[in-house]
């Protein structure tokens, strides 16, 4: 291995350093933002949000909902040849909280084409510390289009979306860009490949110590992990081990035996956000306490129920009588009332209406005069194509407005002028916070 040197790639100043940092990873479905604001909650140092197709992105409108406080990147429903009925239901593509993510917040695209991925991410890199290439996720509906783990086997083209962010996104918006690999079967093969990447002028390397065929359950290879982290120390490149990572304790560990900058922890984070706090500080919170504040996030920011209810059977453990019983739910006020969470049975009642569950026993008294409206849509380089696979994720990942957000949401120009500034997040939280 060559010598080590202390070389840094710069940190764009709007951008973050990857540095001592235990992050949420990135997860479909799961790491809708409330589970995002949660891992904050107890101590995630960075929370990656679930990977979002370029194509689903291109063509959104960015709104700002002053009820839940969240900027949306909406789509109208599309109706093809046929007019689009007036009561249509525009569906959230990805919904973040300026205030309380702020610049701990990476998006991950989905991509297999370099200037489909700078037009998706112009749309959303003000808002965002930082943008992430998925190059890991093997599911067909990613690979088959050329995405995600298939980016592996097609350097060339891993490395010319990522020249292209960097070239495109990094001095316009000030942010970093990052990619997240699998190991390959071979240590060479993985090194030849890192070695590309750290040299495109990315800031970050996420690892997932599995090969691509491995199955979630296979337990991580950590053979491969010291060769990646010494290349991206030698390229100045931070780099982050994922792969059974459990907690805030056990990650300062493993990243001091094997000389990585920092970690990244999916289905521990998932079961259980508080992993992100240390011993010291209280360790892994009851679950009733984790779930109990989980509905407090998903409630306030009306979030779809389908995936709250998703996400509440990854956080309930599966032997628990709550378990069961949360499977009949059918309602915000249900899971508060099973949950014995009596103290929030008029936000419940109130989230219930938001969402659409419930009908609201007096609309006009909730009419409120809405903020400025200036222009709308998101621009997009590239014509619209709509595959099988996008179509499944927006139903998997997506969120309707409600009516009431509607009525109140200001809906502002996909402009850096509008934008919502962001607080620049505080110095490294070190793994041993
Ligand atoms: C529910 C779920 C959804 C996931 N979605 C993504 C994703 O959108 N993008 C991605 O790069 N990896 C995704 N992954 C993979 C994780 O980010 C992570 O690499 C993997 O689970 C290994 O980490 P772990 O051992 O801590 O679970 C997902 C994993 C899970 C469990």
């Amino acid at each position: 291995m060559a010598e080590v040197t202390s070389k840094m790639v710069p940190i764009p100043s709007k951008g973050v350093d990857y540095r001592g940092k235990l992050v949420l990873a990135p997860m479909v479905r799961t790491g809708e933002m409330p589970l995002r604001l949660l891992a904050l909650h107890y101590g995630a140092d960075l929370v990656w949000g679930p990977e979002t197709v370029d194509y689903s992105l291109i063509g959104t409108t960015r709104v700002v909902n002053p009820t839940t406080k969240t900027v949306d990147f909406i789509r109208n429903p599309s109706y093809a040849h046929r007019h689009t009925p007036v009561n249509a239901r525009e569906s959230i593509i990805y919904r973040l909280h300026p205030e309380l993510e702020g610049r701990k917040h990476i998006f991950q695209i989905g991509t297999a084409n370099p200037e489909r991925a700078v037009t998706a991410a112009r749309i959303i890199a003000a808002d965002v510390a930082g943008i992430d290439v998925n190059a890991g996720c093997p599911k067909p509906f990613s690979t088959h289009d050329g995405m995600g783990a298939a980016l592996l086997k097609t350097p060339d083209k891993l490395v010319s979306i990522l020249e292209a962010l960097v070239k495109e996104i990094v001095p316009e918006f000030q942010i970093g860009i990052s990619v997240k690999i699998r190991i390959l079967e071979t240590a060479a093969e993985t090194e030849a490949l890192v070695r590309r990447l750290v040299a495109t002028g990315i800031t970050a390397l996420t690892v997932h110590c599995r090969t691509t065929p491995m199955r979630p359950r296979e337990k991580a290879i950590r053979g491969q992990l010291k060769m990646v982290a010494d290349i991206c120390r030698e390229a100045g490149v931070a780099c982050l081990m994922n792969g059974d990572v459990e907690d805030r304790d056990s990650a300062k560990k493993l990243v001091e035996e094997f000389g990585v900058d920092g970690a990244m922890i999916a289905t521990a984070a998932e079961k259980n956000p508080s992993c992100f706090r240390s011993q010291a500080d209280g360790g892994l919170a009851p679950w009733q306490e984790v779930v109990s504040k989980y509905m407090e996030y998903t409630m306030d920011s009306e979030n779809k129920y389908g995936n709250t209810k998703y996400v509440l059977s990854r956080l309930v453990p599966g032997k628990k009588p709550a378990y069961q019983l949360l499977q009949t739910c059918k309602s915000y006020s249900a899971v508060c009332d099973t949950l014995g969470l009596d103290d929030f049975t008029e936000r419940a009642k109130a989230a219930d209406i938001a969402v659409g569950i419930t009908k609201d026993p007096n609309p006009q008294a909730k009419l409120q005069p809405t903020a400025t409206t200036t222009t709308a849509t998101a621009t997009a380089s590239t014509t619209m194509t709509t595959t099988a696979s996008i179509e499944k994720r927006k139903s998997d990942d997506t969120q309707e407005v409600t009516s009431s957000a509607k009525r109140q949401r200001v809906v502002e120009e996909q402009t850096a002028q509008g934008i919502t500034e962001i607080e620049p997040v505080q110095p490294a939280v070190a793994l041993s916070a």
